[in-house]
């Protein structure tokens, strides 16, 4: 591959932004896999580190955003890939320290490289990308912490977000009751239809402050962090469970010792950066059999490299829902 496109994020006055370039293969970061990408996504992450919003993500520019990539390997040093084979890479340094997936071409280390699993095209792979693993490395984490669908009622937060409409879906497959909370009144229906059996308005939620409350949900999704997640934790039934693997609502909470020393309830971080490639494999695989949601095409639409300004300023303003997933 001669020249191809790649959105490139520059810091330039003061200020964070991405513009189109050409580029070749030689400008990339190092590595010993070339994938020709076919699709990204946009995660919040993303957002946050495409416009320097809320502190330097990206530390050394310019550098080609995107945190996912899903393609096919064009050439590889590394015996464990070919040319042909289909491939997902994200995570990692990816669209940070690294050139990522806001690309028709990208260069990554073997080791970050995983085989895009059967049961599952590279459109799908993109819109699971972090979002999906994420969801699938909280109900793995969940499910090894005695999660199971006669417990009760599962919460989730940020509803209408790629990390909670993937969650919702792969629930609501499991038979999992399903309670998804969201600060958009007009999206009731769509959360519905990806399969929660109860949508609670986020600006109607009594949030009450005893340090136990009312218990209600035997697990929870926590996508949004803050007084959400304060309140996740008064309001987790004995013996719960709760997921935190994001902050669109804040990064500080407050809680005290009764939840978790009279209730056991136990707060699980998710980190979806290094998981060891077994784990990360063995939820690729997940995402692509009893995890995959039956809605995954609702919860997706597609973008190009150019609409990725203006998507990154409404992500941030939590004007979007679902996933986009940018075809290269
Ligand atoms: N730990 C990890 O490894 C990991 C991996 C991936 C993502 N994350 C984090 O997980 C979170 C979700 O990621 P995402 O890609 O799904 O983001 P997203 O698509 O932007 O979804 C976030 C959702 O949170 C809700 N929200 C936005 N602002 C809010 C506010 N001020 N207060 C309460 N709710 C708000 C919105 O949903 P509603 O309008 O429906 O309420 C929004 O759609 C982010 O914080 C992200 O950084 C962490």
């Amino acid at each position: 591959m001669d020249k191809f496109k790649a959105f490139r994020i520059y810091s330039e006055g003061g200020k964070t932004a991405g513009r189109m370039v050409e580029m070749s293969v030689d400008e990339l970061s190092a590595g010993n896999v070339v994938i020709k990408t076919a699709y990204s996504s946009v995660n919040y992450k993303d957002a946050l580190a495409c416009t320097g919003t809320g502190g330097r993500i990206i530390r050394n520019f310019p550098r080609i955003g995107g945190i996912d990539a899903a393609g096919t390997v064009l050439s590889s040093t590394d015996s464990r890939f070919k040319a042909g084979d289909e491939v997902i890479c994200t995570s990692y340094d990816f669209g940070v320290d690294h050139d990522g997936g806001y690309a028709q071409c990208c260069r990554v280390p073997a080791d970050w490289v995983v085989p895009l699993p059967k049961g599952m095209s590279l459109y799908e792979a993109a819109t699971f990308g972090v979002a999906g693993y994420t969801a699938g490395l909280a109900m793995e984490l969940l499910e090894l912490n005695g999660m199971a669908p006669g417990n009760g009622k599962v919460l989730v937060n940020g509803a209408t977000g790629g990390v909670a409409t993937l969650a919702i879906g792969m629930l609501a497959k499991l038979g999992y009751s399903v309670v998804a909370v969201t600060g958009k009144d007009d999206e009731h229906g769509f959360l519905g239809k990806l399969g929660a059996q109860e949508v609670l308005s986020r600006h109607k939620l009594e949030l009450g402050s005893r340090p136990l409350e009312k218990p209600l949900w035997a697990a929870a999704f926590d996508s949004v962090g803050g007084e959400q997640l304060s309140w996740l934790t008064r309001t987790v039934q004995p013996n719960g469970l709760i997921a935190s693997f994001g902050n669109a609502g804040g990064i500080e909470f407050k809680s005290t010792v009764l939840p978790f020393i009279l209730r056991g309830v136990r707060l699980i971080g998710v980190n979806t950066g290094d998981t060891p490639m077994p784990l990360r494999r063995k939820v690729w695989g997940r995402l692509a059999s009893d995890l995959k949601p039956r809605h995954l095409a609702d919860i997706a639409h597609s973008i190009s490299l150019d609409d990725l300004p203006g998507y990154f300023e409404r992500m941030l303003k939590g004007q979007i829902k679902g996933r986009a997933v940018v075809k290269l």
